[in-house]
């Protein structure tokens, strides 16, 4: 049997999810969902931007977040939006916004010349893209880029909020032909070193990092059963849009998945239509049925250089 790691290193800068046009729609209905799903909010609670402020926006995709927040707030507000790739970059001269800047950088090695300057620095769904070790190194990136009393936002999808048993038990989970997709996800980011058990491993490098005032939300994005087909966009109720913002996350860990050698091709493309149907099936919890996110944020100490 092939071990579940990744193949080599060279691999690892190709990245565990896609970067192509399936994976710009997925992380644009994405974003329609988060947004929802938290209240129409972009920023955390008591976070608000002034004229001239800084953000960065690190490992930003298709860069959605900074667009949709640079139209709620001043022009003068000036966005970062990097990533280490720019294949998802969305073009926004169409529409007609000239306060956002996209570059390609690495949260690893941030520009020198940022130091200090940021009011917010958000990063999103970047736990599979580094390890934890690599994390330790972001976040002292990102405490130096602040400014002091900066703020720095974290939101994330906890897949181990949904199955944590491995292969072996799979027809015990409530949705067993995601549960198989999600054990050997689960093997190959915690072969690779990258964090699973989100929400205590997120908290404890965020507190050595030096942040303070950390608070944090979570919340399962329920999907009541929804129907994954009849989502359009962003358009659809939001049930329907969770559930397949949820089928596609997993979608589009198809090479990742199959390239273990663990499950064909063909199975993957079977579960991840059986995945759809099966959570009408599941029971619900007071919180609802669905995986949960988290959305933190932290401060820099005001005092700080
Ligand atoms: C799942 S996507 C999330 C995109 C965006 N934050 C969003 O929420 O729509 C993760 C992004 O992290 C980027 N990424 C991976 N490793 C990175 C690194 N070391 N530095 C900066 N970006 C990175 C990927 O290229 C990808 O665009």
């Amino acid at each position: 049997m092939r071990a579940t790691t990744l193949p080599s290193a060279a691999e690892r800068d190709e990245y565990l999810l896609p970067r192509d046009e399936f994976e710009k729609k997925r992380l644009i209905l994405q974003q329609t969902v988060i947004v929802r799903q938290f209240g129409n909010r972009l920023l955390a609670p008591g976070v608000e931007l002034e004229e001239g402020d800084h953000v960065l926006d690190v490992g930003c995709g298709t860069g959605i977040w900074s667009i949709n927040l640079a139209a709620r707030s001043p022009q003068s507000v000036h966005f970062e939006a990097c990533d280490l790739s720019s294949k998802n970059f969305l073009d926004i001269k169409p529409l007609g916004i000239n306060n956002i800047n996209f570059s390609t950088c690495s949260i690893l090695a941030l520009p020198e010349e940022w130091t200090g300057r940021f009011t917010v620095v958000q990063s999103r769904l970047m736990h599979a893209s580094i390890t934890v070790e690599e994390w330790r190194q972001g976040f002292q990136e990102l405490m130096r880029v602040l400014k002091p009393g900066g703020w720095l936002q974290i939101v994330e999808i906890d897949l181990s909020s949904f199955y944590n048993d491995g292969l072996d038990n799979i027809s015990k989970s409530p949705v067993p032909p995601q549960a198989e997709l999600n054990a050997i996800w689960s093997e190959v980011v915690k072969n690779a070193g990258m964090m699973w058990e989100l929400e205590g491993q997120m908290r404890a490098l965020v507190t050595e990092a030096g942040f303070e005032n950390i608070k944090w939300e979570s919340k399962v994005f329920s999907t009541e059963g929804g129907d994954a087909s009849a989502s359009n966009a962003g358009q659809g109720n939001l049930e329907d849009d969770t559930l397949a913002c949820m089928v596609n996350v997993m979608r589009s860990s198809k090479r990742t998945i199959t390239g273990t050698g663990k499950i064909s091709g063909e199975r993957f493309d079977q579960n991840i239509e059986a995945m759809a149907n099966g959570w009408k099936d599941v029971p619900k919890t007071e919180e609802g049925r669905g995986w949960r996110w988290h959305f933190f944020s932290a401060q820099k100490p005001l005092h700080s250089s």
